[in-house]
């Protein structure tokens, strides 16, 4: 019986530090080494630096026992390890659509150049298509004499406030590249979800690589999509959560990602599309560049449309207007807020002259370092209050919930822009708001005309 492979794992931010604690949690022993002491130090008591429900719970259960430990030390981690997960960020790089690998590729060199023992490198972050081909180059000559390595990509799929849910049990699991060897060792790594279903899928380098980015691709596709709909919805008295809600039903097309409002956000969809123009235009397929230029542009669009919806409501002038907003991460159940179309709409309206109040339940410490010049609420209540306009931007469930009659109360103003499509809007109508959501009509839901059967 060969000892179970050590894991390392390099880079511990949100995919890292969940990667490292689900492996923990498989039963591997596990080292997480970042160059961020902080964040290194944090981690190694168990804390966890972002917003990621059940995270610091299975961080904590791992690294009381030492199963799970972390580093700032590669050399540690490289000589106590087999399989080296690469799990650093690909960010967009500035004034380009292109994605930034320099951070993978020098972590992947790093590893290489500290081996004290044969190893396999995985790849698991997001990267254009035949970065892995030009990083198995690197690898070989960068290898210290004797020692043997080996890269593969495992591209990770897990979505942000279900990261660990998502880890433990995928939808999937993509190998490329791998020889007998390498597959061997990455179906003992994934013992515990292949044990339970999940299915795997092995294939060549480039195609692991494409796999992520066309997965985030076509989620994209599908939320600019539904926008596209709802933009004819509203011009014609439609209403796009009905539509969504027929449609959805066919299980060709399914339910999941037809949420029409303020379009996608976060760390992930806005730059990984924009990466995939990028790289499909170097390699000549121009068919996904015009695609996915398209997505990207109705999708920012939404943001427009809320800043208008806002101006209109308030007869065509935001200026020194008091405007309650309802959200600032990307999503609920985060704190991230990377590419927030909530933060970028209250930022254009605080630049118009509005007095803009942001409440997000989470998301207003982060949201706080990189826009310091809004105004941040402790509650809804208090972002409501005296508020001339209320913009709900993330669907929070405490928001959903929220008493529109209470609100009301407070507000200085009866207008409410659901930019989500997630408040009921026949209540919040009824206890005496103007409602207006993307990809519904202006018509309030009770003033429309019945069927009466004579
Ligand atoms: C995404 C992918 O889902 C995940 O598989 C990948 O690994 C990383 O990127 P994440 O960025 O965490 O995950 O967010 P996701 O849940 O996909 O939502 C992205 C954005 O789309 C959010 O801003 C969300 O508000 C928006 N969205 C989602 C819609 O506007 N409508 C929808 O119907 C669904």
């Amino acid at each position: 019986d060969t000892p179970a492979p050590r894991i390392s794992v390099i880079g511990t931010g949100y995919l890292g530090a969940t990667h490292a604690a689900a492996m923990a949690e498989m039963g591997f022993e596990v080292i997480g080494v970042d160059t961020d002491p902080a964040k290194v130090a944090a981690l190694a008591i168990g804390e966890v630096p972002f917003f990621e429900p059940g995270l610091p719970e299975l961080l904590r259960k791992h690294v009381s026992t030492g199963r799970l430990r972390f580093t700032t030390d590669l050399a540690e981690a490289t000589a106590l390890s087999d399989v080296h997960f690469i799990c650093v960020g690909t960010p967009q790089q500035r004034g380009s659509n292109a994605a930034n690998t320099s951070y993978v590729e020098a972590a992947t060199v790093e590893v290489v150049r500290n081996l004290t023992h044969d190893g396999l490198i995985v790849g698991k972050s997001t990267v254009p298509v035949g970065t892995a081909g030009r990083l198995r180059v690197a690898v070989q000559s960068n290898l210290p004499s004797g020692i043997h390595a080996e890269l593969i990509w495992n591209p990770e799929f897990l979505r942000e406030g279900k990261a660990v849910a998502d880890t433990l049990t995928p939808d999937r699991i993509v190998i490329g590249g791998t020889s007998a060897a390498s597959e061997a060792i990455m179906r003992e790594v994934y013992a515990v979800p292949i044990a339970t279903g999940t299915p795997v899928i092995v294939c060549d380098l480039p195609t692991a690589e494409l796999v992520k980015v066309s997965a985030n691709a076509f989620l994209a596709t599908k939320i600019s999509f539904i926008n596209a709909i709802a933009e004819v919805c509203e011009a014609a008295g439609a209403n796009v959560t009905v539509l969504a809600d027929a449609l959805g039903h066919d299980i060709r097309i399914g339910r999941q990602f037809l949420n029409a409002g303020l379009g996608f956000g976060g760390g992930c969809l806005p730059k990984d599309i924009r990466a995939l123009m990028h790289r499909s235009g170097e390699l000549g397929a121009h068919s996904a560049v015009s695609l996915m230029q398209q997505v990207d542009e109705i999708n920012m669009a939404q943001r427009q449309r809320v800043i208008d919806l806002t101006l209109e409501a308030l007869g065509g002038s935001v200026l020194n207007r008091r405007i309650g907003i309802l959200g600032a991460a990307f999503k609920p159940d985060t704190d991230d807020v990377r590419d927030s179309p909530a933060l970028n709409v209250a930022a254009a309206l605080h630049l118009r002259g509005a007095q803009v109040i942001v409440f997000d339940p989470e998301a207003g410490t982060t949201a706080k370092k990189i826009f310091p010049t809004l105004g941040y609420a402790d509650s809804t209540d208090e972002a409501v209050t005296n508020a001339d306009v209320v913009l709900v931007l993330t669907e929070w469930p405490e928001f959903v919930s929220a008493d529109p009659v209470r609100l009301l109360g407070l507000a200085q103003g009866a207008s409410v822009i659901d930019a989500r499509n997630c408040i009921d809007r026949a209540a919040w109508e009824q206890a005496g708001w103007t409602v207006r959501s993307l990809g519904r009509s202006a018509q309030p839901t009770a003033g429309r005309p019945v069927f009466v059967p004579a």
